[in-house]
This record gives structure tokens, sequence and C-alpha cells, in this order.
């Protein structure tokens, strides 16, 4: 392995963050590519708990250097309090490193993502309200601060007071909100500057020369394939890629050393937020899943939408991102269910169609056809050979292999670092 890239197939929460802290072990280096503190990587180890925001699901590990890519879009309030927390449990955090290109989340943003949630009332997109979509139109309006620009005071003023000037005359003539003041955003980033200087670097020639020295490199996708700005489940989306090609992008890697790019999927389906979900299940079965799982927002704790696994999406990502690998996560979920659904085709207007519709509207209107599998009933959760999974598990994923074209490498039986079979 040198670069591997890892990206969520589905909907987002889909055990990112355990892959990662399970694969690091053998890497050099894991680069975080995308999206901002919308994300949460839950992460069991022996250090305890963590719910990762910013900071690279590797940083347990001395020997990996922690990346927070170009990509990425950074709330220095968050990316500090993340490093107290690693700290207090006697993590060694020096070797993070923050990229000068990343762009800041500022104030203005996360006021901005509140009051344009409440302007869309009923038609909310269900973000996570942490200033991603307005940081991210900034980077793409030309209005951004990158966070190269903490570590030169002057040209930070600058920039912070022409972009005020902006947000201002929006929040008081748009929104009638009083405005921000700048003296006390830009003593806040100063502040926030001193600390994070010593992280703040340009990543392109250091990731570079960790390649040329041939080291094991993992790319931390965050979201999932379904959010995605182009091809996800749009609106209802995050405002950056979470595909193979944002993994590109969002380092400053070229496709080209992507050797492998593994989608994470649950063996089921959880989304959180609004927008068109086919498999979800509105009954027990749906809250069982969710009990089970303790499927609430490891950013927000709203609680997750459940649902079978949907093989017409999951299609559907394999092919947007070339997985060349699956690593399929919760199979331990399914233990005790009789038997267990996959919906393999949508009914459409009367017709069958087995492609992911481009629009929301239409996706909104797609009756699932299931298939049955029989359960195992049995638990997996103390399994780590792919050969001692019980028949109708195994039976389970060889048709997910089948539904999808593209081989599962792992099976994940539990949320702690050690509970992964490696095929
Ligand atoms: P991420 O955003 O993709 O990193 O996923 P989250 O951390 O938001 O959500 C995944 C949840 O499932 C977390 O609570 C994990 O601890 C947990 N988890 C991950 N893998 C497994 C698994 O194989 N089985 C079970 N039961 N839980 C898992
Ligand atoms: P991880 O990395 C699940 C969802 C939000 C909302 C939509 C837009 O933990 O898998 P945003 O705040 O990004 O503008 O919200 O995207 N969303 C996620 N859902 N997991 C995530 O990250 C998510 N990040 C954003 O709930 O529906
Ligand atoms: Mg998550």
């Amino acid at each position: 392995m040198s670069v591997m890239v890892v990206v969520g197939g589905q909907w987002g929460d889909e055990g990112k963050g355990k892959i990662i802290d399970s694969l690091a072990e053998k890497v050099k280096m894991v680069v975080r590519f995308s999206g901002g503190d919308n994300a949460g990587h839950t992460v069991i180890n022996p250090y305890g708990e963590f719910k990762m925001h910013l900071v690279p699901s590797g940083i347990f590990y001395s020997q990996v250097t922690c990346i927070i890519g170009n990509g990425v879009v950074v709330n220095p309030a968050v990316l500090l309090r993340e490093l107290d927390e690693l700290r207090s449990h006697g993590i060694n955090v020096s070797q993070l490193i923050v990229s000068d290109r990343a762009h800041l989340i500022m104030p203005y943003h996360i006021l901005l993502d509140e009051l344009e949630e409440e302007r869309r009332g009923k038609g909310a997109l269900g973000t996570t309200r942490r200033g991603i979509g307005p940081a991210f139109t900034d980077k793409v309006t030309r209005l951004g601060i990158r966070a190269g620009s903490l570590l030169k005071e002057k040209l930070f003023l600058e920039q912070l007071s022409s972009a005020l000037e902006f947000k201002n005359a929006i929040f008081t003539k748009v929104y009638q909100h009083s405005p921000l003041l700048l003296e006390e955003i830009s003593k806040q980033y100063c502040r926030y500057g001193e600390q994070l200087a010593p992280f703040i670097k340009e990543t392109t020639s250091i990731i570079n020369q960790a390649m040329v020295r041939g080291e094991p490199i993992l790319l931390e996708g965050a979201q999932g394939t379904l959010l995605d700005l182009d091809f996800g489940t749009y609106p209802y989306v995050t405002s950056s890629s979470p595909l193979a090609g944002g993994a590109s992008v969002g380092s400053g890697i070229g496709p080209r050393a992507l050797d492998r790019i593994v989608g994470v999927f649950k063996a089921y389906l959880s989304r959180v937020g609004s927008g068109p979900m086919p498999t979800e299940l509105r009954d027990k079965v749906g809250e069982l899943i969710r009990e089970k799982a303790h499927e609430y927002g490891a950013t927000t704790g709203r609680p997750r939408r459940c649902g079978w696994f949907d093989a017409v999406a999951a299609r559907f990502s394999v092919q947007v991102n070339g997985f060349s690998d699956i690593a399929l996560t919760h199979l331990d979920i399914y233990d005790d269910f009789p038997s267990i659904k996959i919906c393999t085709a949508y009914k459409l207007g009367g017709k069958v169609i087995d492609s992911f519709p481009s629009s929301a509207v239409v996706l909104e209107e797609c009756q699932p056809i299931y298939e049955e599998l029989p359960g195992w009933q049995m638990s997996t959760s103390g399994i780590r050979d792919f050969t001692q999974l019980p028949l109708e598990a195994r039976r389970y994923i060889a048709r997910l292999e089948e539904l999808l074209s593209c081989p599962v490498s792992w099976v994940a039986v539990g949320p702690t670092r050690e509970q992964l079979i490696e095929r």
C-alpha cells in the first residue's frame, strides 16, 4: 500500500473514523481532505472514545504525521478545543500540520448558516449549522480567508475587514440582524493565530516528500458520496466533494498516485438531515437499528434515520468513486435479525429502474424493491477471521459484492479498533 483513500460510500457516518484508526497503524501519514467540523468521526481505542471533527483519526499513533489538507474548512476554535481534549488524554499532537491553504470558518459563516436554514423554513437542508456551506461559498466567490493568513496579521486584518463589510451588509439589509464587530473577531482570531501558528504550513511539499520516500499514506474522507455537491441528492448535500476525486484536489496528490480507493459502507443505511432516502424504515425495525447501533449524530446529537442497505445507491457510489475495495461496517448490528433485506431496484411510476436518479424529487418518488436473505442469529462481534463468520453472514456479504461488483476486503463487527476482520 502506498496511497489509500478512504471514502464514505453512503450518507456519511459509515464508520470511517474507526476504519482509519485501525488502518493507520501501518502508515506514516493521514490526510483529511474535505469538509470541516460537520464531520464527526468516532474512534474507540485504548486511549478512550473520541469524536474527531477536524483532526485526522491517525493522531493516536506517534509515527503518523496528520495533515488537515487544503480541501478542509477549519474552525480554529473547534480545532483548538479538539487538540486540548486529545492532550488531556495524553496524546501527543505535535505531529499535526494544518495546510496554509485550508480556508477558515469565521463567525459570520456560522451565523449565515443559521439564518439561511431558518429562512428555508420547511425546506431546510438540516445542515450541521457549523458554517460549512457559507465558508465554501466564500472560497468559491474568492472572499475566503485561508489559514496561512493567520500568520500575517496585517494581511489577515485587511481580508477580514473587507469580508466583514460585505457580510454585515447582508446581515443588516437582508436579515435585519445586527452587524458583527470587526474588533471582536480580529482579537479572537489573532489569539487563535498565535496558538495555531506552529501547526500551519505549506503541505504539498511535505506530502510529496513522504511519497518520494515511499511511505504509506492514508487519505481520510469526511461525509459520504450521497452528500457530494455534484453527485449527491442535491440540494440535500454538503458543500464539498467527499469523493475519491475530491481526495486528490483536497490534498494535492495527483490522481495517478491513488493506489487503492476504499468505500466504507454500513451493512444497513443511515442518514442525518433532510432529503430523500428510499429505504428509510419509519417503523420498529428502524428504531431497533437506531437503538442497537446508537445512531445519533456525532456532531449534532440528532437521531439518524435508519434503513435497509440500498444497493442501487451503493452501486452508483462504486461507479463515481471507482472503488477498488469495500470496508463493510456494522455487520454485528444484524446479529439478532431473523432476516435481512437489500434494496436491489426501485419502482418508479409503474416501471422498475436500477439506476440512481440525479434528481432528489424523482428519488423521493422511488419505492424500494427488496430481496430478503436469512439472518445468522449469533454474535459476530468477537470474530476476527473471515472464515469463522456464520455462513449466512458470508452469503450476505457475497450478495453485496455481486450487486456492487466490488470486493469486500474488510468487515467491521464492532466499534473498537480491533473489531475489524481483514480478508
Ligand atoms: P464516521 O463519521 O464515518 O467516522 O462514522 P461515525 O463515527 O459518525 O458513526 C459511526 C458509529 O458507529 C460510531 O458510533 C462508531 O463507534 C460505530 N461503529 C463503527 N463501526 C462499527 C461496527 O462495525 N459496529 C458497530 N456496532 N458500531 C460501529
Ligand atoms: P461524517 O464525516 C453525516 C449532512 C448534514 C446535512 C448535510 C449538509 O461524520 O460522515 P452541512 O453542515 O455539511 O452543510 O450539512 O450534510 N452531513 C453529514 N451527515 N455525516 C457527516 O459527516 C456529515 N456532514 C454533513 O446532516 O444533511
Ligand atoms: Mg460521522
